[in-house]
């Protein structure tokens, strides 16, 4: 099996460049980030605030996720329930952010990022992929762009979205770089044999074609 990982900070682009390659390969795709997101879903619902340590860790004896993968798109399945769609809000962004820090949290995760990494091909974006879920992956990427480039790739897409401006995109963005980076438990940090791609001055078009080119090479070595 060939496993590809991907991390860098939010808004990097992961997500639209690994689905738009995972097509490409026929790889399967698996955001690990929505994982977090669900589990931060979850808590709000519930009237748990992502920052009460304790009260999340409760919260998850009696949470089972499930991923799933339906013509090439991801679902992610929390308590039987789909919550896929519901998971990409401001609030539920900051709230995965808030929870990725207890250590609980992730070894709760832990067991399914890597049971489907042994099963299939596939491209894996996050935050600790390269570092700690998949230490041997065949090929690691660390993807990033400026804050202030990431923000307006984000408000472009959220344009015309109520009460959303670049002040607030920007803000988040910078908030969140820092607790995924300083999190004491796997923060977000470039693997030593990572691949480091700086997406700033390139289109969303090249950086699909340069990491096809690298997953292609990587398989003709791995032949
Ligand atoms: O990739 P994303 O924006 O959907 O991730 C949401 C949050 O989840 C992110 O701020 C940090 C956390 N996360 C993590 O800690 N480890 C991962 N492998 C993926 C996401």
């Amino acid at each position: 099996m060939i496993n590809v990982a991907i991390d860098g900070p939010a808004g990097a682009g992961k997500s639209s460049i690994s689905k738009a390659v995972a097509v490409k390969k026929g790889y399967i795709y698996v955001d690990t980030g929505a994982l977090y997101r669900a589990v931060a879903f979850y808590a709000l619902n519930k009237g748990v605030s992502p920052d009460n340590t304790s009260g999340i860790i409760k919260l998850l004896s009696e949470l089972d996720i499930k991923l799933e993968h339906r013509d090439g798109q991801q679902r992610v399945i929390a308590n039987g329930i789909d919550v896929s769609d519901k998971i990409r809000t401001p609030e539920v962004s900051m709230g995965a952010s808030g929870v990725s820090a207890i250590p609980e949290v992730r070894t709760f995760l832990f067991d399914l990022q890597k049971k489907i990494a042994l099963e299939n091909n596939i491209i894996m974006d996050g935050r600790d992929i390269g570092t700690v879920v998949l230490p041997n992956a065949q090929l690691k990427i660390f993807l990033t762009a400026d804050a202030e480039e990431r923000a307006r790739r984000r408000f472009a897409e959220l344009k015309g979205t109520e009460g959303v401006t670049f002040e607030n995109i920007l803000e988040d963005i910078i908030k969140r770089d820092e607790n995924d980076m300083n999190r004491a438990v796997s923060p977000l940090r470039q693997a030593e044999d990572a691949v480091l791609v700086d997406t700033t001055d390139m289109t969303i078009e090249q950086v699909i074609l340069h990491i096809e080119k690298l997953i292609n090479e990587t398989e003709n070595k791995e032949r």
